[in-house]
């Protein structure tokens, strides 16, 4: 189960915020594991991250590559799973060897699920009628983030 908490992200000043809150959390070997409709803010949320993780360069969302690697304070490797069909083929992206030694936020995660290691951080986004917000699962305490 973990720590729950949730953060009402109306703007995107208010998810800039938040990014820069999970920033320092993160550990090398976390999965940053984000959920939510299209257009819920999920590549939003991971620039605003990689850019507090110290990555200058242009952060996109990396849905036909399916993968994007960074450099910053950590090896940062992006997926979209959007386009995924199957467990298998998330399989042959090697994906449990880029688990290692890095952080690795994967938009579409359920699309993973089955694959994902116990150092994950679950975000679910939503939006309905113009209001927005991110609920957080973490395996680690998350209580000192202050919603
Ligand atoms: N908290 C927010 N408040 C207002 N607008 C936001 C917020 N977060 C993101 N947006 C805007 O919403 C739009 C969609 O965001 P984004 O592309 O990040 O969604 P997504 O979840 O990655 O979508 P997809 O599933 O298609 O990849 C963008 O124009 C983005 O700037
Ligand atoms: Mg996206």
């Amino acid at each position: 189960m973990g720590y729950i908490k949730e953060f009402i992200i109306n703007s995107k000043e208010d998810t800039k915020t938040l990014a820069e809150k999970i920033a320092p959390f993160l550990q090398k070997g976390d999965v940053i594991a984000l959920y939510g409709e299209l257009g819920t803010g999920k590549t939003f949320f991971t620039q605003k991250l990689c850019e507090y993780l110290g990555v200058s360069e242009n952060v996109n969302s990396p849905s036909y590559v399916l993968m994007n690697e960074y450099n910053g304070k950590y090896s940062i490797s992006h997926l979209d799973l959007y386009r995924i069909d199957s467990e298998e083929e998330v399989l042959e992206l090697g994906l449990h060897e880029i688990f290692e030694n890095r952080i690795t936020i994967i938009e579409w995660a359920e699309k993973a699920e089955g694959l994902l290691p116990q150092n994950t951080i679950h975000i679910w986004f939503e939006f309905d009628n113009s209001h927005r917000k991110a609920c957080i699962q973490s395996y680690r305490d998350i209580s000192y983030l202050i919603s």
